[in-house]
């Protein structure tokens, strides 16, 4: 018999809901982010269709630019996508506009709400506005107090504000921020983004876990012994080093990214799949996680910062050696931690978070081994979520290896997104704009569960503020999987990193 994975037909796939006519306005329009995600976001969603024609970018930021100023940098930023397409492009580009402002100073503020009125009038825009703060996360506070000053706040049917990550940079501030912005808007228009839940592949957790029969039975301590969640890139600080000198791995990934994904694949199962009871479930995971030696955090840590590396034709850079890096800096690039969960279906099963993009559980083993196995024993069963690149899912497990004897060797039966599917998956920012727009907050987190992911790395956090000697920056070279003293975290409860 052989096994068929059907084809989903490739058209007709997309379920869209539709987005109202509104003006998305982007604080931060002259900044990377700008250029780089939002607008390549915003001109994918125009070519799948997906926005209204009563719709219109206002890009706000200190720089005088006029409208033609801002529509000409974005082109010139996202050269290589208009030139495949270039009538599409000719058509998206006439809803961009460009408003000097400076949320710090009021007169512009309300020189916003003036040119807002008047794009309703010209866009039929019906006064739907979404904000997006991509400003430094010290304007976050004071950008939404401007908002709400100048009243573009106060109909919350017709206004949201979407708040880019860091959203503080501890318990406590995240806290202060939480009290600032909940004073300004309701929690209900307050989006905060954290753009790995828009991948395909971070979604497909819930998918993965909730639409099928087979692995919830299994998805507990009984059956799994540990998960790791890794996240590893292959590029280094570049540009960004003023930012990433002031947050370091654990502040960039680890308690946003990687602990929305931990928080996705520990859940319970929600009642329904909506704004409240998907958020409740990962606010109760992440509020019953703890990190496993929260009173001697060194114990349960490790840190590293890539040096040079690459080979004597290609040297890549350490980070030290970066442009705008301190050559004496001790920030992480490299972090690797374990945490349990303290509930019933965890208790016991270390989770590792570590900056390396997938998720492996690895099942317990067999409680007796009957054959020989390659290797000695018998591989425990995984099942392996590839976030990205190549997004997908394998599942590991032990078969007869050919031949007389009865030995027995893993093998992998793989899922690609790829080839099932044959398109590729949208940027995460494709996802959360429109669902920004459509007023959908599913996928943002709510005020508890980041203040829950800020609180479960404190310990961690003062620690690395207060005793740095004591989570040592370990130096790994450039491209490599890190410090080895990451394998003592795993090494004491007798496992083994997974390298992809
Ligand atoms: C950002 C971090 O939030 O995510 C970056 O600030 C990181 O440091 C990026 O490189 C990774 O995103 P992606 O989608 O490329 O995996």
């Amino acid at each position: 018999m052989t096994a068929v994975l059907t084809n989903p037909l490739r058209v007709g796939l997309r379920q869209e809901r539709v987005i109202s006519p509104q003006c998305l306005v982007i604080f931060g329009a002259s900044g990377d982010l700008t250029h780089r995600k939002l607008i390549p976001a915003l001109f994918e969603l125009f070519r799948q269709r997906r926005l209204p024609s009563e719709f219109a970018v206002l890009g706000c930021a200190r720089r005088p630019w006029s409208d033609d100023d801002f529509r000409n940098r974005m082109a010139e930023a996202m050269a290589a996508e208009i030139a495949e397409h270039r009538t599409a492009w000719e058509q998206f580009a006439p809803c961009l506009y460009y408003e000097p402002v400076d949320l710090q100073d009021p007169p512009t503020v309300v020189k916003l709400g003036e040119r807002l009125d008047l794009i309703d009038r010209q866009r039929a825009t019906r006064g739907n506005r979404t904000f997006y703060l991509s400003v430094s996360p010290a304007f976050y506070g004071s950008g939404c107090r401007a908002l709400a000053a100048a009243g573009l706040l106060t109909d919350p049917a017709r206004s949201r504000v979407v708040i880019e990550k860091p959203f503080g940079t501890d318990y406590a501030s995240a806290q202060a921020l939480n009290k600032v912005v909940q004073a300004c808007a309701q929690e209900n228009q307050i989006f905060r983004i954290d753009h790995y839940l828009g991948k395909e592949t971070v979604q497909n957790i819930l998918v993965l876990r909730f639409a099928n029969t087979i692995f919830e039975p299994i998805w507990n301590r009984n059956y799994i012994a540990n998960v790791q969640i890794t996240a590893a890139e292959t590029v280094g600080v570049e540009e960004r080093a003023g930012y990433y000198e002031t947050s370091g791995a654990l502040r960039d990934m680890v308690q946003n990214h990687l602990t929305q994904i931990l928080a996705l694949t520990a859940m319970e199962p929600p009642g329904r799949f909506d704004p409240e009871s998907m958020r409740n479930e990962k606010a109760k995971v992440l509020q019953a996680a703890r990190l496993a030696n929260p009173e001697e955090p060194w114990k349960c840590c490790v840190r590293g910062q890539y040096g040079p590396g690459g080979s004597a034709e290609r040297p890549i850079a350490g980070y030290r050696q970066e442009p705008g890096v301190n050559p004496q800096s001790t920030t992480e690039t490299y972090v690797a931690t374990k945490l349990f969960i303290n509930n019933w279906r965890w208790q016991g099963v270390p989770l590792l978070p570590k900056r390396l993009s997938e998720v492996v559980l690895t099942f317990r083993e067999a409680p007796v081994h009957l054959f020989d196995a390659a290797g000695g024993a018998p591989t425990p069963n995984q099942l392996i979520l590839r976030i990205q690149p190549d997004e997908g899912a394998d599942i590991r497990f032990e078969v007869k290896a050919p031949g007389s004897g009865m030995r027995s060797r893993p093998v992998d039966m793989a899922f690609s997104y790829d080839e099932s599917f044959g398109e590729p998956s949208d940027e995460g920012y494709v996802r959360l704009l429109a669902d920004a727009m459509l007023g959908d907050p599913t996928l943002y987190t709510r005020s508890d569960e980041v203040e829950a992911a800020w609180r479960l790395y404190t310990p961690l956090i003062e620690l690395m503020e207060e005793s740095p000697e004591q989570v040592p920056v370990q130096t790994y070279e450039a491209r490599t999987w890190g410090p080895a003293a990451a394998d003592n975290l795993l090494a004491e409860d007798g496992l083994a990193w997974r390298r992809p």
